[in-house]
C-alpha cells in the first residue's frame, strides 16, 4: 500500500478486516507529503520511485493497493502502462454507490490535485457530481489538528458552495479519518471507496496463509513521531 501519509491507514485497516493472512507494506512517503497540491509531472515521478521502493522492498508481490486518491486519479494510468507486470488497485471516489443513493447533486470532497483530474472527470462524468477541493484539510488531519479546527476549516469551504447536495463521497483517503465530522455537520449520508479497495484485494489474492498478517510501515523520511502515530492508528 502506497499514501502519502495516514490516509493510507483507513485503507489498510480495512483491506486488514476483508482479506485474511496476507503479509502487508505500507509505503508511507511523508518526504513527499502532500500530494495534493503537486502537478502531475512531479506527483509521476513520486509514483514511479514509490514502485520502484515497493518492487525492491518486496519478493513477493500479489499487488500494489494505491491508496491514495490523488496518486490514483493522477498516476495509476501512466503506472499500469510502465508496469504492465505489475497488479495495481486504485482508490477511487465511491461516486457510484452514492448514485444509487440519491438523483440529486452528489458532493466529491477531494484535495485540489484530484478536483482537476481528468480522469476524474472522465471517468465521474455528470453535472450533479461536484468535485470538491478542500486543499488544507489532509494536512490538518495529518497533523492531527484539533477537531474543533477541523469541522470549522470544513464548514468555511462548504459555506462557499453555490449548490445544494443530497450526499458525500470522501475523494481522499485521509478525509475518511473525519468521516465522522463530515457526517456531524451535513447530517447527510457520506460514502468512501475503502470497501471497494478491499473487495478487489480479496478478489486478487483470494485465501492465503492464515497465520502471516503482518504489516510493516516503511516511511521514505525518518520521524519516529509519524511512526507511533500509524501503529496506534493501525492498532499495531
Ligand atoms: N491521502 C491522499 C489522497 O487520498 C492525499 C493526501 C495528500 O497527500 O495531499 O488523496
Amino acid at each position: 500500500m502506497i499514501d502519502s501519509g495516514i490516509g493510507g491507514a483507513t485503507v489498510c485497516k480495512q483491506i486488514r478486516q476483508t482479506v485474511n493472512g496476507c503479509d502487508y507494506m505500507y509505503i508511507v512517503d511523508n518526504a513527499n507529503f502532500p500530494y495534493g497540491n503537486k502537478d502531475k509531472k512531479d506527483l509521476i515521478r513520486i509514483a514511479n520511485d514509490c514502485v520502484e521502493l515497493a518492487n525492491k522492498l518486496c519478493n513477493s508481490l500479489a499487488c500494489i493497493v494505491i491508496a491514495c486518491n490523488t496518486l490514483t486519479a493522477i498516476a495509476i494510468d501512466w503506472l499500469r502502462q510502465r508496469y504492465p507486470y505489475i497488479t495495481f488497485v486504485g482508490t477511487e471516489p465511491a461516486v457510484k454507490q452514492a448514485t444509487e443513493y440519491s438523483a440529486g447533486n452528489i458532493l466529491v470532497a477531494t484535495t485540489y490535485a484530484s478536483a482537476r483530474s481528468d480522469r476524474l472527470k472522465k471517468r465521474f462524468d455528470g453535472e450533479f457530481i461536484k468535485f470538491v477541493a478542500f486543499p488544507e484539510l489532509a494536512s490538518m488531519i495529518e497533523n492531527d489538528a484539533h477537531e474543533k479546527d477541523i469541522s470549522q476549516y470544513i464548514e468555511n469551504v462548504a459555506n462557499e458552495l453555490t449548490f445544494n447536495f443530497d450526499c458525500i463521497v470522501l475523494g481522499c483517503t485521509h478525509f475518511v479519518h473525519v468521516k465522522h465530522i463530515f457526517e456531524r455537520i451535513f447530517v447527510k449520508q457520506v460514502f468512501d471507496g475503502n470497501k471497494g479497495v478491499a473487495s478487489r484485494v480479496r478478489s486478487i489474492v483470494g485465501k492465503c496463509n492464515e497465520w502471516s498478517c503482518g504489516v510493516e510501515i516503511v516511511l521514505t523520511k525518518p520521524d519516529e513521531y509519524k511512526l507511533l502515530q500509524l501503529q496506534r492508528l493501525l492498532g499495531i
